[in-house]
């Protein structure tokens, strides 16, 4: 079986003082890992409070972004290496944002997942389609091109600890969730593009999550789909009560 996982991804909210508050707040009310793993991506500003005050909590720590060289001349990235380093567990790569705003490609990807497991941390990997291309009848051959290229010349080990977030970019922020029937045909659609690249045994493996206006009033009805492992969370992230309520939809 496998462990559900309800992860934040903060995006360029919260300095440090807020993230000791946010931590403050969830300390003692979140689950034990075996039953529901919890993962904040918190900005890079903010990783040594999260790492710190996240020791001996079952709260694990993600950074949202990380460069796919361990170090060298590249200003303003952050390396994979000096993560590891600081005591991270995930890095989320490939979120749309990241895509758009910061033209990252999916080779830029599949290299940052290479310097991730390389460097002992594991990838959260995002992919998703527009609204254009999903009203085109193209999410499926869209979704399941960046998981190839995400995942290429990784192992068949790498791809059963790996985290796959799928996030349609219409459902980003605006409140309209894709329903718990979409998202559970994509994620399907996903796990059968992994079985086919791989094999059954790394496809029931892989925890795939979905992501794009997930609240505490929507996450039991999406986890309670087949293949949907998970939710990767913006905007009700943040909140440490919501955070809680996410985290305790069991
Ligand atoms: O990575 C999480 C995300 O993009 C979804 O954001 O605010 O719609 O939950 P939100």
């Amino acid at each position: 079986m496998r462990t559900p996982i309800i992860a934040g991804n903060w995006k360029m909210n919260k300095n440090p003082e807020e993230t000791q508050a946010f931590l403050d707040g969830v300390k003692g009310k979140l689950p034990e890992s075996s039953k529901v793993q919890t993962v904040i991506a918190a900005p890079a500003i903010d990783l040594s409070t999260l790492v710190a005050g996240a020791k001996g909590t079952p709260l694990q720590t993600a950074a949202e972004n990380s460069y796919f060289e361990d170090e060298g001349a590249f200003t303003g990235e952050t390396s994979p290496k000096a993560l590891k380093e600081m005591g991270l567990d995930y890095v989320v790569i490939g979120h749309s944002e990241r895509r758009g705003y910061f033209h990252e490609t999916d080779e830029d990807i599949n290299k940052k997942a290479h310097a991730i497991f390389n460097n002992g941390l594991l990838p959260i990997i995002c992919c998703g389609e527009s609204l254009a291309q999903r009203e085109a009848g193209q999410t499926e051959d869209w979704v399941a091109s960046q998981v190839e290229a995400a995942l290429a010349g990784l192992s068949a080990d790498q791809v059963k600890v790996a985290v796959i977030a799928y996030e349609p970019i219409w459902a980003i922020g605006t409140g309209k969730t894709a329903t718990a029937d979409q998202a559970q045909a994509v994620v399907a659609h996903i796990r059968a593009t992994v079985a086919k690249l791989y094999d059954a045994d790394v496809a029931d493996a892989v925890r795939i999550l979905y992501g794009g206006s997930v609240k505490p009033a929507n996450v039991k009805e999406l986890m309670a789909k087949p293949d949907i492992d998970g939710g990767l969370v913006g905007g009700a992230s943040m909140d440490p009560e919501s955070f809680i309520a996410l985290a305790n939809y069991q």
